[in-house]
């Protein structure tokens, strides 16, 4: 019997499973920190994971590059070159000391079963984009989601300015990773070059497992609000200013977390983080005379979003004034909730059937480059099963197995992708996702 030409080659989800196991593990020696997972935006770990990322998408046959804002970018051309693409792709860029699945998988996943096309040398009626971003924790500066604004069209160049806590500027940690910021524009994708948007990513939640399945189908991406809060009292000598006569900036922020922590689990789906706080002048024999802290909050309800925060701000200033301390406070990230398309979820509903699975809904709790990538065109996301939900820490994992069955399903979806299921018309970029209309 003769071997069998690539064209006649079926896709084979454990070869694509056991490459995209191998990329997640050798990403997870790429760190900034020794001993521990790191790669905020634009450090020299986060240069070295995409020029690796960039060098695993040459060798599978894509044509590749680093585009303006770091977001490493692997072309799989279709039948005929140039066709709109079909973006699949997640993050690279991690929390600090971070699980090694956050973000990765998605690429990974993405580019095996790309690969595994490109292996059987099977052209679509469309091209396929891999995408590796770079700025989707926000952990570095207080941009947040650079790279897939930068795709959309909808970057803020304001933000170029914004500084890290060293003090570098947004603008220069782009120039030392190779990029031209003045070509950021040339990033941005047109509606018509672009089919859609899905992303693979893990659950960071426990549903999956508690529903005893592998994968899931998101319904949407719940907004999210990021806010830096200060505190100003008075510093002071802590041995000889007494209890009665203080305006301590820490005593004043403790009672402020309190208060959002108790104004969070007083609204049913809100949760709400103080994840960064500092106190100066921050030694062990001065009252502290500043604080500064951070405030995520986020619920799938906009309106939600908006009161809860203004409560938590009002709470704050009367807490500031019975201390007589001084408030303030500014946002730097305000997403609304952003929904799947309704056209993908019924297509990834009718591929999880063909194995099996139920076309189990999802809500995302955790932010995703889609929310960005949402202005552009429609998106979709699939969730894997974690183990116990962990996420945001080293002990991240996901199974083998489950990884088989991701590869599966994304390597189903994509041969069987008709572009026309999924063809929009869309008037403009806006932000929010109410602006597509199905043609
Ligand atoms: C990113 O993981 C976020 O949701 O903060
Ligand atoms: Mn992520
Ligand atoms: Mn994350």
């Amino acid at each position: 019997m003769s071997a069998a030409t690539p064209a006649e080659m079926q896709p084979d989800p454990s070869l694509m499973a056991r490459e995209a196991m191998a990329l997640v593990a050798d990403l997870a020696t790429i760190s900034d920190e020794p001993g521990r997972l790191t790669r905020l935006y634009l450090s020299p770990a986060h240069r070295r994971a995409a020029d690796r990322v960039r060098e695993r998408m040459e060798e599978a046959g894509f044509a590749t590059s680093i585009d303006p804002v770091g977001t490493v970018v692997g072309r799989y051309e279709g039948s005929r070159p140039g066709m709109p693409a079909l973006l699949l792709g997640s993050h690279i860029d991690t929390v600090r000391d971070a699980g090694r699945f956050d973000g990765t998988l998605g690429v990974a996943v993405a580019l095996a079963v790309v690969a595994d096309l490109a292996r059987r040398n099977l052209r679509l009626p469309f091209a396929i984009e891999v995408l590796a971003f770079g700025d989707e924790e926000g952990v570095r500066f207080p941009s947040t989601l650079a790279g897939s604004r930068a795709l959309a069209g909808t970057f803020a160049f304001s933000t170029l300015a914004e500084c890290d806590a060293d003090g570098i500027a947004l603008v220069d940690a782009l120039r030392d990773f190779g990029c031209d910021p003045s070509q950021i524009p040339a990033a941005a994708r047109g509606r018509q070059d672009v089919l859609g948007y899905l992303e693979l990513h893990i659950e960071q939640g426990r549903v999956l497992e508690h529903e005893d399945q592998a994968i899931g189908i998101v319904s949407g991406i719940s907004g999210a609000m990021r806010l830096g809060c200060r505190v100003e009292g008075v510093s002071g000598h802590a041995g000889t200013s007494t209890m009665q006569d203080r305006y301590d900036a820490l005593c004043g922020a403790a009672e402020m977390v309190l208060a959002i922590e108790e104004i969070a689990r007083s609204r049913g789906h809100v949760v709400a983080t103080v994840g960064r706080l500092a106190a100066a002048p921050g030694v062990v024999n001065v009252v502290p005379g500043g604080v500064e802290f951070t405030l995520d909050l986020r619920t799938i309800d906009d309106v939600e979003r908006c009161q809860t925060v203004d409560e938590i701000l009002r709470r704050c200033e009367g807490i500031a004034r019975g201390r007589g301390l001084g408030f303030e406070h500014e946002t730097f990230y305000d997403q609304p909730t952003t929904f799947c398309d309704a056209a993908l979820k019924t297509i990834l509903a009718g591929t999880l059937a063909r194995f099996g699975l139920a076309p189990l809904e999802l809500q995302s709790g955790a932010g995703h480059d889609g929310l960005a990538i949402a202005s552009l065109c429609p998106i979709a996301m699939l969730f894997v099963r974690c183990k116990d939900g962990v996420s945001h820490h080293p002990d991240e994992d996901v199974s083998g197995e489950d990884i088989i069955v991701a590869c599966a399903v994304l390597a189903h979806f994509i041969e069987a992708l008709e572009p026309e299921s999924i063809k929009y018309r869309c008037s403009a970029h806006h932000d929010g996702n109410a602006s597509a209309s199905r043609a």
